[in-house]
This record gives structure tokens, C-alpha cells and sequence, in this order.
């Protein structure tokens, strides 16, 4: 236990370093408040300005942070996430000569019959994007995904690496499914360009 003693010169018990600062720091809480007080009106004025201007910027600072846009808030983030982003990567910028980034990138805001296809069946390279060329494969998704599961990780891949568009439905996905019914290889790019 702490020893409390009480001498002469300071008659207060001692009640350690935390409660020492606590003390400090409240003296200098009064000290900047008197302070305050005593400032002219104008600059009494000026400091009032400049506090209400930093909380408004940290308000909206913070708003800004928390809010999701109702794109993040969708579904297709979260399948995105699970599904393509392992290669991809969460911001689309795929990885360094393996596998391509889907931001700007032609096949994305270009046809969606060859968007859905690549997602459908899988492509093999080369394919260049961005003045790069990639030579691996990607695997089909076709025979693991519903319609609708694909339309809604496509929408979101199409508005938040593409341009704004308007979402793929799930019917856009089946008549594209039933016309490719007898695929079962992976597309190659110069098949894809004769799609329209
Ligand atoms: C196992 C890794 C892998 C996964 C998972 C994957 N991809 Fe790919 N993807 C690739 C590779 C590799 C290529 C390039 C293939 C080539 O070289 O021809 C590619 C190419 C593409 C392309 C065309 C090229 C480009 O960059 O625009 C699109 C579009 C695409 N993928 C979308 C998707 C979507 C959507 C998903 C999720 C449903 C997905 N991919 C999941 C590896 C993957």
C-alpha cells in the first residue's frame, strides 16, 4: 500500500504521479480557459471561427470515412472479395506480369456478352491490357455460380473498375449461358473479339 504522509510545508497527502497530472493537466485546462476569457473581442471572434471550422472539417472528415457508398454496401463487393480479389486483388490492380487488372480495362467496360463469357468459361492468354501481355489462364466460374451470383459480382466489377453502367441482370447471364451450353474450353481472346 501507498504510504500516505502529510508534512509541514505541503499539507496534502501524496497520492502518487497519476493523480499529480491529473492535477496538472486540470490546472492547465483552467489556465488555457482563463485565457480565453481574457482575449479581446476580435480575436475572442477569430478563435471562435477557427474552432468551429476545425470541428466542421472533422465531422465531415469522419462521415466521410464511416459512410459506405451503396456500391460497397452491395453483395458484390463482398463475392468479389471472395472470389476474384484473391487474383485480382481488392483494388483491381491484379498482380505485376501474372494476373491483369481489371481497372480501365477494355474487357471490363467493353461487351458484357465477353465479360460474361470470360467469367462463364475462363480465358487463356496472351491477352495484353495496358500495353502488357499476359499468358496464364483463368479458371470458369460458369458450373460454381448461379445466374444471379454472377450478375451481381459483374455489375459491381463493371461500375467500380469499368464506368458508371447500368447492373447485368441474371437473364443477360442465362441467354449468354445458353447460347455457349456446348463450351467447355477456356476462351482465347481472338474468339472473344467476334463476339459481339
Ligand atoms: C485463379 C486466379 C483468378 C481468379 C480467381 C479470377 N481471375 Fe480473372 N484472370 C486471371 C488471369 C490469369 C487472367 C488472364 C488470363 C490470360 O492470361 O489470358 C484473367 C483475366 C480476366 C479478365 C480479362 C482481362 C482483364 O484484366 O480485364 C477479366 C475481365 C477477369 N479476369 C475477371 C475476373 C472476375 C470477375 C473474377 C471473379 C469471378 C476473376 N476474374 C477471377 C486470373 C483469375
Amino acid at each position: 500500500m501507498r504510504q500516505q504522509h502529510r508534512n509541514k510545508e505541503h499539507p496534502w497527502p501524496d497520492y502518487g504521479p497519476r493523480m499529480r497530472l491529473s492535477l496538472r493537466h486540470r490546472n492547465i485546462q483552467l489556465r488555457t480557459a482563463t485565457g480565453c476569457l481574457q482575449l479581446d473581442k476580435s480575436r475572442r471572434f477569430r478563435y471562435c471561427v477557427v474552432v468551429l471550422v476545425w470541428t466542421a472539417l472533422l465531422l465531415t472528415g469522419c462521415r466521410n470515412v464511416d459512410k459506405d457508398t451503396p456500391l460497397d454496401a452491395g453483395p458484390g463487393k463482398v463475392q468479389f472479395e471472395s472470389y476474384c480479389a484473391p487474383c485480382h486483388q481488392r483494388d483491381g490492380q491484379g498482380t505485376q506480369g501474372r494476373v491483369p487488372p481489371l481497372t480501365a480495362s477494355p474487357w471490363v467496360s467493353g461487351f458484357e456478352s465477353r465479360l460474361i463469357r470470360i467469367v462463364l468459361h475462363g480465358l487463356r492468354g496472351p491477352i495484353e491490357i495496358h500495353g502488357k501481355i499476359y499468358n496464364l489462364e483463368m479458371p470458369a466460374f460458369g458450373p460454381v455460380f448461379k445466374d444471379e451470383e454472377i450478375a451481381v459480382i459483374l455489375s459491381y466489377v463493371r461500375q467500380r473498375y469499368g464506368a458508371p453502367s447500368p447492373p447485368i441482370t441474371a437473364a443477360t447471364i442465362g441467354q449468354v449461358r445458353d447460347a455457349t451450353r456446348n463450351r467447355t474450353t477456356y476462351w482465347t481472346v481472338d474468339e472473344l473479339l467476334k463476339v459481339r
